[in-house]
């Protein structure tokens, strides 16, 4: 498995991350340490977990495979913000050091290699939260900072707090980014390629979407996330079954048809390709779906087959500013920040 370097200066981490949102979930303890061998021993060294994820059953079943297997080179990746969800104090001082304490505490580690601040909080003073990171870094708890789930400003806002305060800097922004959801090219990734961040995207099967098994004409059932839950969360039934999503769907499928590949190895192939994309945070269910995410590191996609997901999932510019902006320039401000960054401008 390749590895890529997280922004300037943080850890080399493979292309594939194990997201273990599942864990404690619908997926038991016993199912996940399975999923953490196969990965480790498929070449996989980044873990993603979060405080908030079974209520901290994640991180806890994470630290028992740790104990367990005592492997040196897994980089640990946790996020603070929402837990207890509702009644979190946030990204707060306190909420930040008490959920650092809490992580540390059930993953059993001296320290977290990427801590992420889940989300912005609109209620912590941003020069505190900022200052309590570079505070937890200085004092060896955690190695280095990242992002997850903000606007194109708030992003910038963090950058430029950051410099000004001359605080630790973010490496890494964890967004959701995958062929059925692109928005994230309009602001987020032109600054992150722009200001040196790694993207690390999460769902990047869609939750599931982008492995085929949702049908246009049937309400999923089973065992599945939507047989589950059909309403849960970004990857819903009702807001994905949508005549775009099946043209990307069904494009996904010819590719792999003629590829002789999978489905899912296909999304996951295309995200890593993209532009700034460091490693793609995949989840899994059992250790069979992750072996199947696992063969992606091995596919190969040729320019046309790329152009072709490019263009069907093509997140549809809004008119103003980015529509105007397009046809005033001659190309887009994706492109023109993803040239500005490889010149180094
Ligand atoms: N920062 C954030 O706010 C945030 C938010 C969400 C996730 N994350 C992170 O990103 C990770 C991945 O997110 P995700 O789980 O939504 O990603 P995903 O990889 O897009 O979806 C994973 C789900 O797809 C289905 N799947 C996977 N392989 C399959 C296969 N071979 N055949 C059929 N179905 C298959 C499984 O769901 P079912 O089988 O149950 O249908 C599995 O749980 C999480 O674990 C977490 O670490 C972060």
């Amino acid at each position: 498995m390749r590895h890529n370097q997280l922004g300037k200066g943080g850890p080399f981490v493979s292309e594939l991350g194990l997201g273990t949102m599942t864990f404690g979930a619908e997926t038991d303890e016993a199912e996940a340490h399975r999923q953490l061998d196969a990965f480790a021993a498929a070449g996989g060294t980044f873990v993603d977990t979060a405080d908030v994820y079974a209520d901290g059953e994640s991180e806890s079943i994470v630290g028992r495979w740790l104990a367990s297997r005592k492997p040196d080179n897994i980089m640990l990746a946790t996020k603070a913000r929402f837990r207890p969800p509702g009644g979190s104090s946030g990204a707060s001082r306190r909420g930040i050091v008490k959920a650092l304490d809490g992580s540390l505490r059930r993953l059993g580690v001296d320290a977290i290699d990427v801590f992420y601040v889940h989300g912005w909080d609109p209620d912590a003073a941003l020069p505190d939260t900022l200052a309590t990171l570079d505070a937890v870094v200085a004092a060896g708890k955690v190695h280095n900072i990242g992002w997850s789930n903000t606007t194109g400003w708030q992003l910038q806002r963090i950058l430029d707090t950051t410099r000004h305060a001359d605080l630790v800097q973010p490496v890494v922004f964890q967004p959701q980014y995958n062929l059925l959801d692109r928005v994230v090219e309009w602001e987020l990734l032109p600054l992150c390629l722009e200001q040196g961040l790694a993207v690390c995207p999460w769902s990047p099967l869609g939750g599931g979407w982008l492995t085929g098994k949702y049908r246009p004409d049937s309400q999923p059932t089973g065992a599945t996330r939507l047989g589950e839950d059909p309403a849960r969360g970004v990857e819903a039934y009702h807001k994905r079954n949508k005549e775009r999503v099946w043209r990307i769907i069904d494009a996904v499928r010819s590719v792999a048809d003629q590829s002789g590949s999978w489905m899912g190895e296909v999304a996951l192939r295309w995200l890593l390709t993209r532009p700034g994309v460091s490693s793609a945070l995949v989840g899994a269910r059992t250790v069979e779906q992750l072996q199947q995410s696992l063969t992606a590191t091995e596919l190969t996609l040729t320019a046309d087959q790329l152009d072709r997901l490019t263009t069907v999932s093509a997140p549809g510019v809004p008119d103003y500013p980015y529509g105007m902006l397009e046809r005033a320039c001659g190309m887009t401000i994706w492109q023109e920040l993803g040239t500005a960054a490889a010149d180094g401008r």
